[in-house]
């Protein structure tokens, strides 16, 4: 199994002095929009204000040690979106790759996209391609953006690419366990998301990553995505840290195996 994070096993939080710090966290980065119109401003403003909130976010995960960052861009259903709205928000992406992406890589950031990114145009799925193999082999934070991207969708190229595994007789259905099952979807390679974190004072997931979130911590914030700072963040993470992750376990048994655990490293 790729993922190394499942419901039998916690995931190892990092230490930072006294504090848990989450390997994984995933944003839904909200409120972009009405950050503008507050402003009476065109909502494309509140757009390109977002992109220096990822700036501050990407380093505040970096020197807090969180292993991956997962963004969620644009999803299957912003298309819905007015096209001009749509269309901005494509040079948008273009303009930040394009001028983010050295940045990043000299900042040994890992760039990964996930998504539907054939729905993009040539030129942006290009760019795409070009800053992944730019950064490939950075060790640092990985940063994944979710664009074009929906975990409805992600559950079905899952299961359709069982569904070809069985057809080609290579498993069987009665073999077919949750872990083939994450094995095909995006992020199966890195941790689950310990924290999910939505901005902009909406509590729900909207589709996002739908099965990547069973055991993940929520914390929902009124902050718009353009005011979300590294306090912001530090505001989160320290939540994150008060939080008894059980995991289908009682609450007795966690305490019970901490203990056993900090017993083995002072033996
Ligand atoms: C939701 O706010 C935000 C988006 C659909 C776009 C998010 C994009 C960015 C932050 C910029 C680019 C990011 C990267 C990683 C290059 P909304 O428009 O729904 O806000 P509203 O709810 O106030 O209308």
């Amino acid at each position: 199994m790729a993922n190394d994070t499942s419901p039998d096993t916690p995931s190892p939080t990092l230490s930072d002095g006294e504090q848990n710090i989450p390997r994984h966290v995933a944003i839904i980065m909200d409120g972009n929009g009405r950050w503008a119109e507050k402003r009476h401003q065109p909502r494309i403003m509140g757009h390109r204000a977002g992109v220096e909130a990822v700036r501050g976010v990407v380093e505040g995960c970096s020197k807090k040690g969180v292993e991956v960052l997962t963004l969620f861009a644009f999803s299957s259903e912003n298309w819905r979106r007015p096209k001009q709205e749509v269309s901005l928000l494509m040079e948008l992406f273009m303009t930040a790759l394009g001028r983010e992406v050295k940045r990043l890589h000299k900042n040994n950031v890992r760039l990964r996209v996930i998504g539907d990114i054939k729905g993009f145009n040539k030129a942006l799925q290009k760019r795409i391609a070009k800053a992944q193999t730019l950064t490939q082999e950075n060790t640092g934070l990985t940063v994944v953006v979710a664009a074009n991207y929906g975990g409805r969708w992600d559950i079905t190229q899952a299961a359709k690419h069982l569904a070809a595994q069985v057809q080609a007789g290579e498993l069987s259905v009665e073999d077919i366990t949750p872990e083939h099952m994450a094995d095909g979807m995006s992020l199966a390679d890195l941790p689950e998301p310990d924290l999910f974190i939505r901005t902009g004072g909406e509590s729900r997931i909207s589709n996002f990553l739908l099965w990547q979130l069973a055991y993940t911590e929520f914390y929902f914030s009124d902050i718009l995505w353009p005011d979300f700072n590294r306090d912001a963040l530090d505001d989160a993470i320290a939540s994150f840290a008060t939080r008894q992750r059980r995991f289908g376990r009682t609450g007795q048994q966690v305490e019970q195996s901490k203990a056993n655990a900090t017993l083995e490293k002072t033996c």
